[in-house]
């Protein structure tokens, strides 16, 4: 088979990964996706770097098995950190692109501007972060917040209300009022964009990576000669969870403007 029939894999460790999913199908709206949600195993942020590793190689390898995809999309900041390299290691040459947090984006939007960067524990705790923050520059106040509660709220698919708002109010009331931007530094947190940017007026941009990974994965499959070349644009939705309801409620984020 030609391997530019294959389908690209878009992983998370639950419905995050929805929010890239979305941009993929409108960069790419002739692709085959399989979107995984690890569901059963979120949140990923409170364990080790090695566990998410572990979880992610082994969900990758069984979707290779039963797919053979030509690219897989790592459509989580914390799995990203974790284990970007090892699987590039193991599926080269085919493109694995991850996500990061979009600092680099709001500071070239914001020189000099405070920003708020939110993410899970492991994505601000790794390696990659650091190098991240250190060679943003520009003179920025970057302030970083691990939310692993946001990530439980979207899980839950509470994206509004009162208890959300209490939560966002109560995060946001930690830093100077003004913040620049605000950076969703993990895929859970488009999903409640509409209350943090209420809540933090309109002076606050909210940025996150999703439209620049779905450019980056059209680069890498042009480059690599495997955009398809006839559209099909089938949807595949995939969760570890047994629970129907979790692949419905899967569907419905993904459908919801
Ligand atoms: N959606 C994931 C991310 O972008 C992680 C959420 C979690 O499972 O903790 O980091």
């Amino acid at each position: 088979m030609d391997p530019a029939l294959r389908p690209i894999v878009v992983f998370d460790s639950g419905y995050g990964g929805l929010s890239v999913l979305k941009e993929l199908t409108r960069e790419l709206p002739g692709e085959d996706f399989v979107f995984f949600g690890d569901s059963a195993n979120a949140p990923y942020g409170p364990r080790t770097t090695e566990q998410i590793r572990r979880l992610t190689m082994d969900n990758l390898a069984a979707l290779d098995r039963e797919f053979s995809f030509k690219a897989a999309v790592i459509a989580c900041n914390t799995a990203t950190s974790a284990a970007i390299e090892d699987l590039r290691a193991r599926y080269a040459p085919r493109p694995i692109i991850g996500i990061e947090p979009a600092l680099k984006l709001a500071a070239d939007r914001h020189p000099g501007g405070r920003i708020l960067v939110l993410a899970t524990q492991t994505t601000l705790r790794e390696e990659k972060f650091a190098q991240l923050a250190a060679h943003v520059g520009r003179g920025c106040t970057v302030y970083t917040r691990a939310c692993p509660e946001l990530v439980e709220f979207v899980e839950r698919m509470e994206l509004d209300g009162p208890r959300v708002e209490a939560y966002l109010a109560d995060l946001l009331a930690a830093y100077p009022a003004g913040l620049d931007a605000i950076v969703l530094g993990c895929t859970h947190f488009p999903f409640v964009a509409p209350t943090l940017a209420r809540l933090a007026g309109p002076d606050t941009e909210l940025l996150d990576g999703a439209a620049g990974t779905a450019r980056q994965t059209r680069r890498r499959l042009f480059e690599q000669g495997l955009l398809r070349p006839t559209p099909s644009g089938r949807l595949i939705f995939r969760s570890s969870s047994a629970d129907p309801q979790v692949l419905a409620r899967a569907r419905t984020l993904f459908e919801t403007p």
